[in-house]
């Protein structure tokens, strides 16, 4: 067996974020539908963007390699994105804690791709693949944004109003009757529209 170098493992990995941003342009549109917070639609259609700029750029980066960036599944971001969907069934009900809970889901992809990005980077500078690295800088800026806008939105609004509820915002009582806490998030799903 041949012995695997350095540039083996870069090859390897940004097959794998082939593959995990692939995954991510077909799962954002769910997380766009799923959000009830009009800034976090708005941020999760703003990133389907950037993220269909990331494979892009991803495509060039194996062109410049003289590679083929398919062959490999992200084992990983098949997994967030399933952690995003259960997250998205269970809440579907509760419009405040599921637009927290996307935006926990929608962090941990961000980490992911973050840590992903800061290796290939890293490993592209040492085979003095300037301009490969230089690109992949370019998306490593755009995770490292989104995550900090993410932050941003939970600290801001959506915890608080996950803690107290629409419910309660609309100066009612919390209930446990389903169909009363259905018709306030009713409500509050028309409102932030
Ligand atoms: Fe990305």
């Amino acid at each position: 067996m041949m012995q695997e170098t350095l540039k083996d493992l870069l090859i390897s990995e940004l097959k794998d974020l082939y593959s995990a941003e692939n995954q991510l342009t077909k799962a954002l549109p769910k997380m766009v539908k799923a959000a009830n917070c009009e800034q976090l639609q708005k941020g999760f259609e703003g990133h389907l963007q950037k993220t269909k700029q990331h494979v892009e750029r991803l495509t060039k980066v194996f062109q410049l390699l003289k590679k083929d960036p398919a062959g490999k599944k992200c084992m990983a971001m098949e997994g967030l994105i399933k952690e995003g969907e259960e997250v998205i069934e269970k809440y579907e009900e509760d419009s405040s804690i599921l637009d927290a809970g996307l935006i926990c889901a929608a962090q941990k992809v961000e980490h992911y791709e973050i840590s992903g990005y800061g290796s290939v980077i890293a490993w592209a500078e040492l085979l003095g693949l300037t301009k490969e690295a230089e690109i992949l800088k370019e998306t490593l800026e755009d995770e490292k944004e989104a995550n900090s806008n993410l932050t941003e939105l939970a600290t801001g609004h959506i915890n608080k109003a996950a803690l107290t509820g629409p419910d309660k915002e609309d100066g009612m009582e919390m209930s446990n009757d389903k169909e009363f806490s259905s018709q306030g998030n009713k409500r509050a799903k028309s409102h932030s529209r």
